[in-house]
């Protein structure tokens, strides 16, 4: 028996699961950056059965030590963590040889598993949370010791299915089966309210898997940097001449978290001045020593003057201001100051536990009144919405473009009874990014965040994946058609200038647009490489959630579908049940993704590209019908540009037979009805 497990190697310790001797009792890293105290939500009974929950996974010898500390965890911080379990051996990914394993693919989740809990990854890495706040992969420590124990020794003959971050077990599949299946989040519809998803959270039952926290497929900001460079690039070309640069032109925003920290650095690649305001100064502090945001100003009349002096000598530059963006909007307007594009990154999808720091209050000030005064907290940030959408309208009549960024802060502005309803009293007076530029500029034609790790850590691998994505891009785009040269050039722009952005933080990994054509060749064309040896080890897929097909959110991924159907959910159901059966290494859906819990239901894959024949005819399948199922249904929505992209690839595939839908003259439905 051990004495104390720092004596074991790496692998013996994941191996080993739950250890075998009650480790030592350990503080929080101070220096870290902690989730804030989640709200009191459990009554007396009901905190009885959070312990009784949480040493479950314990043997009973240690149920007294444990249940005083548990019991103590649930009231300080509102959660139980464990703290204690979390293993003593560095958390970032490893090259794959380094983990124990019977498959390849248990090796990639477990470096994929540890590089969303990395440290210089992860947002709140001690509360196992990657991003968004509450974005979480697993709810405690003793989910990760054992689902990483069952990854080491699952064989090609198991599958590994995951309930919100609790390991249920290793089950008998085939070699064909996806070998880890994930649900977060997925509650009976009727409890669902926000106190209800509290409650089942702090019992331990569910989690916020968020998008790619929960499926293990997050690689820092920089899978978001391509993305908003692309969305602020294609909003500036809608708001200035073809002939203006964005050169000198404001971009203003908030956050500097997780995703939100690629805003700086999407503005410098899209050439404008971005000024982005942020509360938490560690969130700040963290993204400018990261090299991600140009410059910090404490005080807003620094910021004012620098803000000045940037325009007035055309500058790209991005600016980070340490404090509220509410003043940062009413300043900007006292000091005439123009903005051409203007958007928010707090988390509104999250409002009452830390997604929005409202206006008036400090950072501290406003973490313990959420934790000790609720609803008084909550009053404070419906009030600090109703300020700063005031500001935003007198900005945007004078000719500010302002557009949701998928944070629900039009939804909670507007539940807010701030003053962001347009005419008819039904839609926003501001559209969302996905209904003016993503949607129809890149998800219907099948654009989305497609991405990749080299599971070598090797950055000479990943340089050689760029070089061959580049090669693949280049080739299609002699070839495409008009709808899509535009594309197709930001794409081949933004990966031959990647490597040079130094945008790698945590595993090697990369982040590219590209429709079914470009996944499939890109995906075909590393997996021959990793065969022949020119990559040296096996190579991740994967995508964001936030794409064509994985997600159904009626204000964000699906908020320009128009039929009705932006309110259904099947797309993303369908989604993960046809990747799981056409080669998935593994498939994730969850209740809940960037505009909250009961908002969205989205779904991911990884695959992992092992160089084999096998493998080869996989990502055909897969990432074949991962796009088009999306397709599909923007088709079917009589989205025009959709409608183009699946009978294109009708004509190519013979195998693939969709609805398409008759367009009925609107001259004829006017006259239906009184
Ligand atoms: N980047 C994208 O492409 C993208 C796409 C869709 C949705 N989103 C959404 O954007 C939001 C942000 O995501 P994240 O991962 O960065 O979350 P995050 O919680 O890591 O970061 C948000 C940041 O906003 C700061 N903040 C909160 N209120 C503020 C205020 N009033 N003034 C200034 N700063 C304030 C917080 O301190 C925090 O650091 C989420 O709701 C996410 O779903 C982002």
């Amino acid at each position: 028996m051990q004495s104390s497990k720092t004596e074991l190697s790496f692998s013996d310790e994941i191996l080993l699961g739950i250890p075998k001797v009650l480790p030592p009792q350990r503080p929080r890293i101070q220096e870290l950056n902690h989730a804030p105290k989640r709200k009191e939500i459990l009554s007396r009974e009901e905190k009885k059965l959070a312990i009784r929950n949480a040493l479950r996974y314990f043997p009973s010898a240690w149920h007294s030590e444990l249940s005083a500390e548990f019991a103590m965890e649930l009231e300080k911080y509102g959660r139980i963590y464990m703290y204690r379990f979390k293993p003593g051996y560095k958390m970032h990914a490893r090259p794959i040889s380094e983990y124990p394993a019977k498959t390849v693919e248990g090796a990639a989740i477990m470096l994929m598993i540890q590089n969303n809990l990395d440290p210089v990854v992860a947002q709140h890495p001690e509360e196992l949370i990657t991003y968004g706040g509450n974005g979480a992969v697993f709810q405690n420590w003793a989910q990760y010791l054992l689902s990483m124990q069952y990854l080491a020794t699952m064989t090609t003959e198991q599958t590994l299915h995951m309930y919100s971050g609790h390991p249920m077990g290793l089950f008998p599949s085939s070699r064909e089966a996806p070998r880890v299946v994930i649900t977060n989040g997925m509650m009976i519809p009727n409890y669902s309210s926000q106190d209800d998803w509290e409650k089942f959270n702090a019992l331990g039952v569910t989690q916020y898997g968020q998008m790619t926290a929960g499926s293990y497929m997050y690689i820092g900001p920089q899978g978001i940097v391509h993305g908003t460079a692309i969305t602020v690039m294609n909003a500036f070309r809608k708001v200035l001449p073809k002939s203006e640069s964005p050169n000198g032109k404001i971009f203003l925003t908030a956050g500097l978290g997780g995703m939100s920290g690629a805003q700086p650095k999407a503005g410098n690649i899209a050439g404008c001045i971005t000024v982005c305001a942020e509360v938490n100064e560690a969130a700040a502090t963290k993204r400018y020593t990261q090299g991600w945001v140009d410059e910090l100003h404490t005080t807003i009349d620094t910021l004012i003057a620098r803000t000045k002096k940037a325009i007035n000598k055309n500058e790209i530059l991005s600016l980070a201001y340490v404090g509220n963006v509410v003043e940062v909007w009413e300043r900007f307007y006292e000091e005439g100051l123009f903005i051409h594009l203007g958007s928010d990154q707090t988390s509104l999808h999250n409002p009452w536990a830390g997604g929005y720091y409202p206006a008036g209050l400090s950072f501290e000030e406003a973490n313990i009144m959420m934790a000790e005064n609720p609803e008084l907290f909550k009053e404070k940030v419906q009030e600090s919405l109703r300020r700063q959408v005031n500001a935003i309208n007198k900005h945007s009549e004078k000719g500010t473009y302002f557009f949701d960024y998928g944070n629900a802060f039009l939804l909670e502005a507007s539940r807010a009874g701030a003053d962001v309803m347009s005419e008819n009293n039904i839609d926003f007076r501001y559209p969302s990014y996905v209904q003016d530029i993503l949607g129809p500029m890149c998800f219907d034609f099948g654009f989305g965040p497609f991405r990749w790790v080299c599971t070598s850590g090797n950055p000479e691998d990943l340089q050689k994946t760029d070089e061959i994505a580049l090669i693949v891009m280049e080739k299609i785009r002699d070839t495409a058609p008009e709808e899509i040269q535009q594309q197709m050039q930001d794409n081949i722009k933004w990966i031959n200038e990647a490597e040079s952005n130094n945008l790698v933080v945590g595993s090697q990994a990369r982040i590219l647009y590209a429709d079914a054509e470009g996944r499939i060749k890109i995906a075909e064309a590393f997996n021959k490489a990793v065969s022949s040896g020119k990559i040296s080890a096996p190579i991740v897929l994967g995508r964001d959630h936030h794409d064509v097909s994985g997600t159904d959110s009626p204000f964000r991924e699906t908020s320009n579908i128009y039929d009705g159907s932006q309110f259904t959910a099947d797309m993303a159901i369908h989604n993960v049940i046809g990747d799981s059966f056409r080669g998935a290494s593994w498939v994730s859906i969850h209740n809940g993704g960037g505009v909250g819990w009961g908002e969205v239901i989205n779904g991911g894959f990884g695959m992992v590209l092992d160089g084999s024949e096998a493998a080869s005819k996989r990502l055909k399948n897969m990432l074949f019908y991962d796009v088009n199922n999306g397709i599909s249904r923007r088709s079917w929505a009589r989205n025009k540009e959709a409608l183009f992209a699946i009978k294109r690839e009708m004509k190519r595939s013979p195998n693939l037979k969709v609805t398409l839908p008759n367009i009925v003259a609107d001259k004829l439905l006017d006259g239906l009805f009184e």
